[in-house]
């Protein structure tokens, strides 16, 4: 488990983390994305459909909860608990279908609480300050190849990290 913070400046950069991401990342992987209301993670989550191919408007899964994409022969499942707020309710959702070891996982406001959602491979938390428009970002990576997809992707993009252990 390794902790990477880095700073992105403008929405730019976060289409980039998404992108570079995207590219390296493997069938299986679970993302989970913590941040505020407007942090960024549904723009994070859009460089990385677009770098899969994805060439219409990423919508936020907000209201629908789930957004399916087949893509680069990866299945990709786009999901948003926030307004989720027990276990029951996210079996109604049909959020057990997502969980097929397969699929790529990225989870906007995962309920830890409610504890029926897999553990990450990747957890990332966008934050920002008041009178400041940079975002800062900390990436856990929870696993091996977590990892290895998060190394990559910031050698990669050029981006200016510190990693603590
Ligand atoms: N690094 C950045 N610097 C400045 N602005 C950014 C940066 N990254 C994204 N933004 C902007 O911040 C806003 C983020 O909106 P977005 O929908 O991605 O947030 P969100 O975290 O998904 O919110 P929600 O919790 O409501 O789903 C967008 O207007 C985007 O242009
Ligand atoms: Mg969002």
């Amino acid at each position: 488990m390794r902790q990477y913070v880095l700073i992105l400046y403008n929405e730019s950069q976060t289409l980039l983390l998404g992108a570079n991401l995207a590219k390296v990342c493997v069938l299986g992987c679970i993302f989970y994305l913590h941040g505020n209301i407007g942090s960024g993670k549904t723009t994070l989550c859009r460089g990385f459909l677009k770098a899969l191919g994805y060439t219409k408007y990423v919508k936020s899964p907000t209201y629908t909860l789930v957004e399916f994409y087949s893509l680069s022969n990866k299945h990709i499942y786009h999901i948003d608990l926030y307004r989720l707020h027990s276990k029951d309710e996210l079996i109604n959702m049909g959020i057990y279908d997502c969980f097929d070891n397969k699929s790529i996982l990225l989870i906007e406001w995962p309920k830890l609480e409610v504890d029926c959602l897999p553990n990450p491979d990747i957890s990332i938390s966008i934050d920002y300050y008041k009178h400041e428009t940079y975002r800062q970002v900390v990436i856990v990576t929870c696993s091996n190849i977590g990892q290895i997809i998060v190394n990559t992707a910031l050698h990669a993009g050029y981006f200016e990290y510190e990693v603590k252990k």
